[in-house]
C-alpha cells in the first residue's frame, strides 16, 4: 500500500534546461529536476553517500551523476548504478506538467 502527498508546484517548465539538473524545494526537502528525451524527472536533491547537492551534478543520457564522488543514478528509478560502496538510491517523485508549471508529489511506501 502506498500513501501520497499533495501535488506541489516546484518550478516552471522553462526553468529546466535539457541536460542541466535544476534544484528546487518540495516543502523543506531538496529535490532535483531533470529533462531527458522530453520527459521531466524529479529525484531527491541530496546524494545519500556524503550529502552533495545533486543540482550541482551532471546529466548523462538517462542518468544523473553526483558532483562529489561520481555516483550515478538512473533518472527514472533513482537506482544507484555505480558509485562508492554503500551508496543508496535516490527517492523519486511523481511528476505532472500543468500548463507551464511542473508539479511533483512524493509516494511513500507504507
Ligand atoms: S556525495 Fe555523492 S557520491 Fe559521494
Amino acid at each position: 500500500m502506498a500513501e501520497t502527498e499533495a501535488w506541489q508546484r516546484v518550478a516552471a517548465l522553462a526553468d529546466i534546461a535539457p541536460g542541466a539538473p535544476f534544484g528546487a524545494q518540495y516543502g523543506e526537502r531538496d529535490v532535483v529536476l531533470a529533462v531527458h528525451d522530453g520527459q521531466v524527472y524529479a529525484l531527491a536533491g541530496i546524494c545519500p553517500h556524503a550529502y552533495a547537492l545533486m543540482c550541482d551534478g551532471f546529466i548523462t543520457g538517462a542518468e544523473i551523476e553526483c558532483p562529489l564522488h561520481a555516483a550515478a543514478f538512473e533518472l527514472a528509478t533513482g537506482k544507484c548504478l555505480t558509485g562508492p560502496a554503500g551508496t543508496g538510491d535516490l527517492a523519486i517523485y511523481e511528476v505532472r506538467i500543468e500548463g507551464a508549471d511542473v508539479l511533483i508529489r512524493s509516494c511513500i511506501a507504507a
